[in-house]
């Protein structure tokens, strides 16, 4: 992304920056669909926790637009693994959807650069969007000067969930500060014959790694991860992976998605899992548990006053069939209306800068004053596409699933390495 690649993976973005306004425009026309009146809006939302916030933003969407069809082609897994490989396949034979959803930052740079998005600076405009979003998110969404999607959430990636009652009942006052902190108390809860963590299948594996990367060397040494300034193959990320490999061999780790992994948690049979905000959309939502009672939630070891971020949005890819329609759903999108029905059932916090706060309890009260407290340093996540390119991404987690195997962490370092020089 010739775009900001250092202001994107910067020394830590401030919450400041990502918070300020905007102000410049440019002017562009608007597209007509066909003669359908139809829209069909892929994503990877279609598992409990996630289904509930698309379902309240489609219904809003049918509210707004009497009589258009709405084809919901969201395609299951978490973290959109799965979804991606159909949308690439669709993609390729010239069949997209009318809009799909992506993740900010380098991602959607992949997607920009490789040609399959439309810019959407005309929908900007006519809609008044330039100062509504933090400049620092739709600068993640730009390329040379033209914008090409629409941002609905911010979701932090750092965050311990853990069941209060639970840790009472093991003796333990609180979660580990710090990741030797943790695994001091994996040790103890292997007395009780309880697993430390709960994982699940390999993105919420990798989704751990980030997050102890991040606690044990801190932000800034984190941000140059992505940005060649911190050598993979030094002596503190060597011995940050030797630290995730001593959580897995106190964790389960399982093949599971994210929700089941995270039941655990709430069953007991494991202390804590590190996950993203859109486990306390479930726990709250589907699994009707009280905040603070049934669940509780802290920033993952190391990470307090951190917000590791992504954000999803949505796009208008080239050749979409039911254009008109598709610019209906990304006007949705990117409405305070629409934002608040979504952000409250999704745990996440909104994009645009004038929701109604009110909308924001329990969890995401907290969210909410962290995302929006000027002191909180923000970066990016790996696994949800902010920090690395679609082409290196593919290649750490291949070098990852050898890593699982062979659990050497210096050979997994330079493989990250030399896949990062081959990709930058
Ligand atoms: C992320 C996505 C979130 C949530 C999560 C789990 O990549 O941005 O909205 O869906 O995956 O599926």
């Amino acid at each position: 992304m010739q775009v900001n690649r250092r202001q994107l993976l910067g020394a830590g973005i401030g919450a400041s920056a990502l918070l300020a306004l905007p102000a410049c425009s440019s002017s562009g026309d608007s597209g007509s669909g066909g003669g359908e009146k139809k829209v069909e809006v892929f994503s990877w939302w279609s598992g409990p926790g996630e289904g509930e916030g698309l379902a309240a933003l489609i219904e809003d969407f049918k509210k707004n637009n009497a009589g258009v069809e709405f084809v919901n082609a969201a395609v299951a897994g978490g973290s959109g693994t799965q979804a991606r490989q159909v949308l690439t396949s669709r993609l390729l034979a010239n069949q997209p959807p009318d809009s799909y959803q992506l993740h900010a930052g380098q991602e959607a740079a992949s997607d920009i650069k490789a040609g399959k998005l439309e810019a959407i600076d005309y929908l900007y405009d006519a809609n008044g969007w330039r100062d509504k979003f933090p400049k620092g998110l739709t600068e993640k969404l730009t390329i040379d000067g033209k914008i090409y999607a629409v941002p609905v959430n911010i979701h932090r990636s750092n965050l311990l969930f853990f069941n209060p009652k639970k840790l009472a009942e093991w003796g333990l006052s609180a979660p580990g500060k710090t990741w030797s902190e943790l695994l001091a108390q994996g040790n103890t809860l292997k007395g009780k014959n309880v697993k430390l963590l709960s994982v699940g299948t390999t993105w919420t594996q990798m989704h751990l790694l980030e997050n102890v990367l991040l606690g044990e060397l801190g932000t800034d040494k984190y941000n140059g991860l992505w940005t060649g300034q911190t050598d993979w193959n030094g002596a503190d990320v060597v011995a940050a992976l030797d630290t995730f490999k001593q959580l897995l061999a106190l964790s389960v780790v399982g093949t599971d998605d994210w929700q089941p992994t995270i039941d655990k948690v709430v069953a007991g049979t494991a202390a804590f899992n590190v996950m993203g905000d859109w486990a306390a959309g479930y726990l709250q939502g589907a699994k009707a548990l009280k905040y603070k009672t049934d669940y509780d939630v802290v920033a993952s070891p190391g990470s307090a006053g951190v917000y590791n971020f992504l954000a999803d949005s949505f796009t208008l890819p080239k050749g979409a069939p039911h254009k008109a329609y598709a610019e209906a759903w990304l006007k949705e999108c990117a409405s305070k209306e629409g934002q608040d029905l979504f952000n409250p059932k999704k745990g996440s916090v909104p994009a645009r800068l004038d929701s109604d706060k009110s909308k924001y309890t329990d969890y995401l009260g907290w969210a909410l004053g962290e995302w929006q407290n000027s002191s909180t340093v923000v970066v990016g996540s790996l696994v949800h596409g902010v920090v690395a390119n679609n082409a290196w991404k593919a290649e750490i987690e291949k070098a990852y699933g050898v890593f699982f195997q062979d659990k050497d962490s210096k050979k997994f370092a330079g493989a990250v390495a030399a896949a990062y020089a081959a990709n930058k």
